[in-house]
This record gives C-alpha cells, sequence and structure tokens, in this order.
C-alpha cells in the first residue's frame, strides 16, 4: 500500500490532508445534496404542492444551508494547506493553467451565499413559485459549478507535463476528461447520502412516518447512486489505476467502503420499513456512511499516486514535503492552535449564554 512505503513526514502530512478532506467532505455533502433537494422541491412546486414531511425537510435544509457553506469554506481551508505541501507543482500548476475558471469559485460562492440569505427571508417565501424554483437551481448550479472545478482541477493536476503544455498553448479554459462526468457524479449523489443522516440527527424526536420515509429515500438514493456512479467512473480509469487499486491493501480500503455503504443502506432500510427513526439504527447509519467517506477518500489518494507516478512526479513531491518538514515551524503552529482555540471556545461560550438569556 502506498501510504506505508511513505517517509515519516509525508506520512504525518498526508495522514493529516485526508482527515480534514473527510470532515471538508462531510460538510461539502450537507451543502451540495441540501441544494439539490431544494432545487428538486422548488421545482416540483411549481406544477403541485407537497406534503408536510418534503416541508419539514425543506425548511431545515434552507435554516441551516448558510451556515453550512461556511462550514465547508471554512474546512476545505486545512486541506488546501496540506495539499500545498504534499503536491506543491501539480496543485499550483492546475490551478495556474484553470485560471479565469479556477478564480471564479470566488465570486461564485459570494453570490451562493446571498441567495442561500435570500432564500430564508419572508419577501421571498411570498413570490411565486417559479420565482423560489429560479433561486433555488441558481444555488444549486453555483454549487456543481464549484464542485466541477474541484474536480477539473484534481484530475488537470494529474495530468502531467504533456498535457499542460498543450492546454496552455492551446489557452484552453475546460480540461477535458473521461472521468470528470463519473468522478462528479459519485460526489455529487453521493452527497445525498450524508445529507440524509446529518438531517436525521436535526430532525431527530419532530419526526413522522412520512418524514423518516423521505430521509430514508434521499439516504437510499445517495447510496446506490454513489455505488453505480462509481462503477461507471471504474470503466474510465486509467489502467494503471485499475492495476493499483486491485492490490490486495487497496482492494481491504475499497472493501471497506463498500461495506460502510451496505451498512448505512441496512439501517435506513430497517428505518423505513419501521417508519421509526431508531437511534441504534440512526448510529448504524452513521458509523457506515463515517467509514464509506474514510476509506473513499483513501481510495481517491490512490488514483493521485498512480496518476504522478506515471508522469515522474511522485519521488520530487516526496522530497519536496521531506524538505518542508526540514523547515519546522512547530512552536509558531502550537501558538495558534491554542490562541485560536480560546476564541472559538470563548465565542461559542459568549452565544451559548446570549441564547440562555435570550430564551430565559
Ligand atoms: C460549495 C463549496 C464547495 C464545494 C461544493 C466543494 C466541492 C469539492 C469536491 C467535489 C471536491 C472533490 C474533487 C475531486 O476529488 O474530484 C473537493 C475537494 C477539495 N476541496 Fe472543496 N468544495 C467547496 C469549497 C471549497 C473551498 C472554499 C475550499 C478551500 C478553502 C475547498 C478545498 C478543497 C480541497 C483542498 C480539496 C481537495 C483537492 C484535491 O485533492 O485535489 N473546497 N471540493
Amino acid at each position: 500500500m502506498f501510504l506505508l512505503e511513505l517517509p515519516t513526514a509525508n506520512l504525518l502530512y498526508l495522514v493529516l490532508y485526508l482527515a480534514t478532506l473527510v470532515l471538508h467532505v462531510v460538510a461539502m455533502n450537507y451543502v451540495v445534496g441540501g441544494a439539490m433537494v431544494v432545487a428538486g422541491a422548488a421545482v416540483f412546486k411549481v406544477f403541485r404542492g407537497y406534503c408536510d414531511a418534503t416541508q419539514a425537510i425543506v425548511d431545515k435544509i434552507v435554516d441551516w444551508l448558510p451556515l453550512a457553506l461556511g462550514v465547508t469554506i471554512t474546512l476545505g481551508v486545512a486541506p488546501i494547506l496540506f495539499i500545498q505541501l504534499l503536491y506543491k507543482h501539480a496543485f499550483y500548476t492546475a490551478n495556474l493553467l484553470l485560471f479565469h475558471r479556477w478564480m471564479a469559485i470566488l465570486p461564485v460562492l459570494i453570490a451562493a451565499f446571498y441567495l442561500l440569505y435570500l432564500q430564508k427571508t419572508n419577501w421571498i417565501q411570498q413570490r411565486a413559485a417559479f420565482v423560489r424554483a429560479l433561486v433555488a437551481l441558481g444555488v444549486l448550479g453555483m454549487f456543481l459549478f464549484v464542485a466541477w472545478s474541484w474536480s477539473e482541477n484534481h484530475l488537470l493536476s494529474l495530468a502531467g507535463e504533456g498535457e499542460w503544455v498543450e492546454h496552455y498553448s492551446a489557452a484552453r479554459n475546460w480540461h477535458r476528461s473521461g472521468e470528470l462526468l463519473p468522478r462528479l457524479a459519485m460526489w455529487v449523489i453521493g452527497a445525498l447520502a450524508t445529507l440524509s443522516v446529518i438531517l436525521a440527527w436535526q430532525l431527530r424526536g419532530r419526526t413522522t412516518t412520512a418524514v423518516v420515509r423521505r430521509l430514508a429515500g434521499i439516504g437510499i438514493t445517495g447510496g446506490v447512486g454513489a455505488a453505480a456512479a462509481g462503477a461507471w467512473y471504474w470503466t474510465e480509469l486509467p489502467t494503471e489505476a485499475k492495476l493499483a487499486i486491485r492490490q490486495p491493501a487497496h482492494l481491504v480500503v475499497l472493501a471497506t467502503a463498500a461495506a460502510g455503504l451496505v451498512v448505512m443502506l441496512a439501517a435506513w432500510g430497517h428505518m423505513a420499513r419501521t417508519g421509526r427513526l431508531s437511534t441504534v439504527w440512526l448510529w448504524w447509519a452513521t458509523a457506515g456512511i463515517a467509514v464509506a467517506i474514510a476509506a473513499a477518500t483513501v481510495l481517491r489518494e490512490v488514483r493521485r499516486y498512480v496518476a504522478l507516478h506515471t508522469v515522474d512526479q511522485w519521488e520530487p513531491a516526496v522530497e519536496a514535503a521531506i524538505n518542508a518538514a526540514r523547515l519546522q515551524g512547530f512552536g509558531v503552529f502550537a501558538l495558534f492552535l491554542v490562541i485560536n482555540t480560546l476564541v472559538i471556545v470563548w465565542l461559542i461560550a459568549r452565544v451559548r449564554s446570549r441564547l440562555h438569556a435570550h430564551a430565559n
């Protein structure tokens, strides 16, 4: 397994990268999955009204989306720092080559923030259904653009010098790859699985049978859809990547991801049958999706390892990370860790006490 061949410094950065990326993925899943559900429901409402169960789910998502977007962006910062340490050359090259496309993420996210707050206002609630559908579709379109940009950037960073030169000399804005659509489909559809579990925790104690079945429908669609997109992605993977994934250690990781997904699906299947949101089964669903996301994130790195090996960039990347580790700076890191932790704890305590005072 490639992880175990790495020097300690690289392994430490890689583990930190993977752990922080998993957190980003969880928050991103709420944002992307939530925008899909809200947009789907808003379009449906243009033609027909929907039931209280759908309304309860949509209200909860609309209420939480602005915060979830803030959390997604914040949790993207840590992996972006580690990815620069680990894969400097490939990462920066892809950013430079996509340039305007890549920079467009920022204004798009700012606009998305405004639309998310607009979605919460009474003003928009009083507008015609098709206006609300347009806003919801706009939000979804923006999130899909950002997700697509990350996937495209990732694939371009794996392409190597030959393709980069061609991309640059042809002044292209887009990097075409057969892997892009199935890869994106896996992220986007899979987001529904994570969303279903987080929503279930948010709505716990206030659910009806119809709400539980709606949540199960969202979770099962996400799980089955991600598996189908994964199978599609397999057909588009380069032969070297398929060979690497067939190695026993990587097959174990793949089997772990599949097992996590099956546990999540079984838990939702059970809760849909009984119509009850049982805490024990919800924990099973949570553990299942957590394991599936963690294992999929490790497998994702196998693809990069194979690609960078193929274009002779793996060894230079490993060397560069070892050099970065030699520069130290742990003291500064520890100092800011302490300061930031104290500030965050203080802020949470302040908000809690204000809320408490408000409630009384
Ligand atoms: C709504 C906003 C966002 C969405 C929907 C989103 C979506 C995604 C997706 C789909 C991926 C996986 C790409 C792939 O493997 O093909 C990804 C990776 C990543 N995202 Fe986000 N993201 C968002 C915002 C951000 C922000 C603002 C940051 C940085 C501050 C960030 C940092 C990262 C990093 C570092 C990776 C890993 C890149 C790599 O390994 O090549 N994301 N994101």
